[in-house]
């Protein structure tokens, strides 16, 4: 067959005016007007163009400038998004004359041989932008889930990706550069030439398929983690969209690649390339994913947990109303207003001070008695086997009897409601149930003499005039009410039961704080507040399951205050309306902090370590601190000493798991469910009576 240069120099130019693509019969070519799809061709591109630009643009802002940090994957997203746009910008007009949907027949040769310069030029950025835009996805991912040097799953499984991808997509960009001799017949085929089998429409497919494996198993790597984390299942739902909107990636990879197959076999190239061009855009404009909310920042170092909570820059933000009921009057918990807190902290502060809890311990014991003789209760069954007990419904009982009897000298216990103390709840029903108990409470407190009980309302009861400075109207009262119960009743069952659950699943801390407490007092009359004090490893004990299960355990939000000034955080200017916080589980998990943090480990803080100290934040901290943190180690205190000084305890032989097995470690956490407070179950232990210690508890009556 003769070649393209055997012929002469008028035929030469005869074939390359004429038509790169003999037209099908009937048909006649058009090159000066050819029918196309310019306009819609167009319009995917300027989109493409427009989204990729702007989702990085707003990460850009997000990491450079709210956050301060620049990581390398913004690099790679950086020049990813330059070479999809120089691709992009060279494919939208290869020749003078119209490409897009244009078939073969209606091009001239001559124009169609500049096409496919274009074309190998534009594939070689495709690749390059594909393999920069991957890397800078894994990488995320690795600074994510894999923080300061972890050596965990994602950190394996995305660094060999990274090499995997890097390997594939240099190796193929090379074997295209080096596919045909000469150089040129890549794309001119009326040289005299040839190309190798990297140049087949099987290479070409099984590239395509490697590029959709790699777009799925980028997806996956960190589905594991969202699914595994502590969460509603509809949060978990929403952050695994969020994580990936790569999804659409993938459905463009797979366009791409069967369009490539429909290619492979059609003469008609222009016509099927522009299709694949269009999926190629679409697949580079999803890969940088923006995950970050523009307005909501998380620190996790030592000098934001400063910046943020003990400074009197920062107040709470209006999160915060969505909280509750009746948080829509400001209360301590979310007055935004700086003196109205200072006003309201001092008064509330009184009924819970350490000098209040020293008055008020007496009553305190007698609750505690009630829930020890909850306990020899269960000792007390018919059969063999003693019952076992739900120690979240147990110290969930006791943390509300507790907290309405500080508050208002309330005896919640005869009360059917407390059953129900749903104060964070979205039922209607349920929510008018708590307030009504609520206003029960306080009206019946009122009907009292003011001095009737050592409690808040004592302490309040002054103040009830707002024409006083600093004084607070009854509705006031009431919406202090509603936060109080819970902030006091809930965070301290969460406490309550989580101690109780470490102790049970490590018999070698059990034992020593067993002996620690018994050790220490004749009776279990002589276990008082003050005589606790020195049970170091008891408070070792506390802090270490405070540290693994924080009752409060997610993010404590903060906004500058109102005058609308930036202010710093760890040396990063935050501008008004930006919204900080750290999450307090991750920072007690943070092994720079927590050495070996799911080892649930008292002798921890049987040292004194100022880092740990500082990265210990269950009360939170600052002025906005909890205010009840004398309460709460007092009650922990005496529960967990007086319980192991009458019985001792297991973990019920068949109850239902309330454990998390983490894949990073070998231990065991108490599961918690972050509802700004915790939703929890268990554990269900198993109580036995002491020798005949309990006959201590036999002359305290009711309460059960
Ligand atoms: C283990 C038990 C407890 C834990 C872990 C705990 C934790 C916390 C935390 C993290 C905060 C800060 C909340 C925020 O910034 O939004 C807080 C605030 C507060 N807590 Fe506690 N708390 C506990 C027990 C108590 C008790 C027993 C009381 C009352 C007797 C109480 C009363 C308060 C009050 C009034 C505030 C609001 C302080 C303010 O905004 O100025 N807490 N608590």
């Amino acid at each position: 067959m003769p070649t393209f240069s055997s012929f002469n120099q008028s035929t030469q130019q005869a074939i390359l005016h004429g038509p790169a693509l003999q037209p099908p019969p009937g048909y006649v070519s058009n090159f000066d007007n050819p029918p196309n799809g310019e306009a819609g061709a167009h319009a995917v591109i300027l989109l493409s163009i427009t989204l990729s630009t702007a989702a990085l643009l707003i990460r850009l802002y997000c990491r450079w400038i709210l956050a301060r940090q620049r990581l390398i994957a913004d690099y790679f997203f950086i020049i990813g998004w330059a070479l999809f746009l120089a691709d992009v910008v060279l494919a939208y007009n290869p020749t003078t004359v119209p490409v897009w949907f244009v078939h073969l027949w209606n091009i001239r040769l001559e124009d169609y041989i500049t096409y496919l310069h274009n074309v190998f030029i534009t594939s070689e950025l495709y690749l390059f932008s594909v393999a920069f835009l991957k890397v800078g996805i894994l990488l995320d991912w690795i600074h994510i889930f894999a923080p300061s040097g972890t050596r965990n799953f994602i950190f394996w499984a995305a660094s060999i990706t990274i090499f995997v991808n890097a390997g594939f997509y240099i190796g193929i960009i090379v074997a295209n550069q080096v596919a045909c001799t000469p150089y040129e017949y890549s794309w001119n085929k009326l040289l005299d030439g040839n190309c190798n089998r990297a140049k087949t429409p099987l290479a070409t497919s099984i590239a395509g398929a490697f590029n959709i494996a790699s777009d799925i198993v980028i997806f996956l790597i960190p589905q594991g983690v969202i699914w595994n984390l502590n969460m509603p299942r509809s949060r978990k739902i929403g952050m695994s969209v969020i994580f990936t909107l790569g999804l659409l990636a993938i459905g463009t990879a797979i366009l791409r690649f069967i369009s490539s197959l429909r290619h492979a076999a059609s003469p008609d190239f222009t016509y099927f390339f522009t299709e694949l061009t269009l999926c190629a855009d679409a697949e580079l404009t999803f890969g940088p994913v923006v995950r970050q909310g523009p307005n909501k920042l998380v620190f996790t170092s030592l000098a934001a947990l400063r910046d943020i909570y003990k400074s009197d820059n920062t107040t709470k933000p209006n999160e915060y109303i969505a909280l509750g009921p009746r948080l829509t009057i400001p209360t301590v918990f979310i007055a935004q207003d700086r003196q109205l807190h200072r006003v309201r902290r001092q008064l509330i502060g009184q009924a819970v001070s350490e000098r209040s809890m020293r008055i008020f311990e007496p009553k305190m014991l007698e609750q505690v008695d009630i829930f020890l003789r909850r306990v020899l209760k269960s000792t007390q069954t018919k059969g063999a086997i003693p019952s076992k007990i739900n120690m979240t419904e147990s110290a969930r009982l006791l943390g509300f009897d507790l907290a309405a009897l500080l508050a208002f000298g309330y005896n919640l216990s005869p009360d059917k409601a407390r059953q129900q103390f749903p104060f964070l709840t979205v039922f209607r029903r349920l929510r008018s149930q708590y307030l009504s108990l609520v206003q029960n409470i306080i009206t019946s407190r009122i009907k009292e003499d003011k001095d009737a009980h050592h409690d808040l309302y004592s302490i309040v009861a002054d103040h009830l005039d707002q024409s006083k400075p600093g004084g607070i109207r009854q509705s006031e009262l009431w919406a202090e009410a509603t936060s109080f119960l819970p902030a006091a009743g809930d965070t301290t069952k969460t406490a309550l039961a989580s101690i109780f659950f470490y102790l049970s699943q490590n018999p070698q801390c059990y034992n020593k704080l067993a002996n620690e407490v018994r050790a220490k007092f004749m009776s279990g009359r002589d276990i008082r507040g003050s005589t606790l004090t020195d049970c170091h490893y008891l408070r070792a004990c506390i802090d270490e399951a405070l540290r693994m299960s924080p009752p409060v355990p997610g993010i404590l939000w903060r906004e500058g205050y109102a005058d609308r000034q930036p202010f710093m955080v760890d040396g990063h200017i935050i501008p008004p309306g930006v919204v900080v916080g750290v999450n307090i589980h991750s920072v007690h998990y943070n092994e720079e902090y927590f050495p070996e943090p799911f080892a649930f480990r008292p002798e921890r803080w049987l040292d004194d370590s100022k880092t740990m100290g500082d990265a210990f934040m269950p009360f939170s901290t600052g002025p906005r601190g909890c205010a009840g943190k004398a309460m709460a180690y007092l009650e922990l205190s005496l529960v967990v000493a007086k319980t192991l000084w009458y019985f001792d305890f297991e973990s019920a032989p068949h109850g239902p798991g309330q454990t998390q097995s983490d894949e990073r470690v070998k231990t065991q956490v108490f599961k918690l469910l972050d509802n700004f407070t915790a939703s929890h179950d268990g554990p269900y232990l198993v109580f036995k009576q002491r020798e005949n210690l309990c006959k201590d508890l036999d002359d305290v009556h009711g309460g059960l």
